[in-house]
């Protein structure tokens, strides 16, 4: 039996669109934050006696759904090592599944790193993250702590599309507080959610040919710890997939009347001179990243704050490890 712990990532430029469904290639590269507080644990064991995969999630079975996606992802090492064994999965997230927390994330990263150690299999961080991508997109970034770029790549194979660190936590010791504003599951999940667009969205294209622009401005915030540079990407990034996807057919709206309440709030905070800025995935928390000093000060606004149903605050996390 193998445990290992991912960590969840937000990106600050986004991922968003595919263009190959089987090998789960990315249209588009993404660079994401790694978060401390936001992990999943998955343990692994090959057992010989089952006669299927068994997916135990948050202490339950899973449903079929999510029990196929795991045993899909499974066939993917065990035929790599020629195993014939089912596997025994028992994974546990310490934060709300499925509401925009990027829950697949740390799964298919804990996931990739337990079961391909389990199955007896010494990868690289690399050739670990192309697996991670096959079960997830923004899975191929949690293997890495700190601030990590995904790259599409250009090969058909996807040899080239795996995610790589920029800078360890502690090159810019940002925090984030995450303002959980609904706890229910959202309708249209991030692999239906992007084929809809690229099928649909007439801004499809337009997202596609801006990202490397959106790309390379960010590499060079980061580099030179631009915090305005980094808002003003990182807001720009996130508000155009919005866009992309609310200009789906039909559109896609991740937000709720509190989502857009503390957009608001978040920009008007900037502007009074506080560090902050919002960014927001598949679902409808805000995640607002700012500079350490900061967070404790926007914690105690939010406490109390109508749009708000709980805060959790976090700083930056560590790569992807085996903890037994
Ligand atoms: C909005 O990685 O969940 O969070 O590859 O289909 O599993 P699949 O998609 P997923 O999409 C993440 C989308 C996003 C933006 C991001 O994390 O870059």
């Amino acid at each position: 039996m193998v445990k290992a712990r991912a960590h969840s990532n937000i990106a600050l430029v986004k991922y968003w669109g595919k263009k190959d469904i089987a090998l789960n290639l990315p249209a588009v590269g993404s660079i994401s934050i790694t978060l401390e507080a936001l992990h999943t644990e998955t343990s692994v064991v090959f057992d010989e006696s089952l006669t299927a995969d068994e997916l135990v999630l948050n202490g339950r079975p899973a449903g079929e759904k999510e029990r196929m996606r795991v045993s899909r992802f499974l066939d993917i090492i065990r035929g790599r090592h020629g195993l014939q064994s089912a596997a025994r999965v028992n994974s546990i997230n310490n934060f709300p599944t499925a509401a925009g927390l990027a829950s697949s994330a740390s799964a298919f990263a804990a996931l990739a790193l337990a079961a391909s150690r389990a199955a007896g299999l010494e990868l690289s961080g690399q050739e670990l993250s192309i697996l991670a991508r096959m079960g997830s997109g923004s899975a191929a970034r949690s293997l890495f702590g700190g601030f990590t770029e995904m790259h599409r790549g250009k090969r058909p194979d996807g040899g080239d599309a795996f995610a790589e660190p920029l800078y360890p936590a502690d090159h810019w010791p940002l925090k984030v507080v995450i303002a959980v504003t609904s706890e229910a599951q959202k309708k249209t999940g991030s692999t239906d959610g992007m084929e809809l667009s690229r099928k649909t969205s007439p801004y499809y294209t337009a997202w596609v040919e801006s990202s490397e622009d959106d790309l390379s401005a960010m590499r060079d915030a980061l580099a030179q710890k631009d915090f305005q540079k980094l808002a003003e990407i990182s807001e720009f990034s996130c508000l155009k997939m919005h866009a992309l996807a609310m200009a789906s057919n039909p559109g896609l709206i991740y937000w709720n009347a509190q989502t857009l309440e503390l957009l608001h709030w978040v920009r008007s905070l900037r502007e009074g001179g506080t560090p902050a800025f919002f960014t927001i995935d598949a679902g409808p928390q805000v995640k607002i990243v700012c500079l350490p000093e900061a967070a404790a000060a926007i914690v105690n606004q939010l406490q109390g704050h109508p749009a708000v149903e709980r805060t959790i605050v976090t700083a930056l996390g560590p790569d992807a490890y085996v903890i037994e």
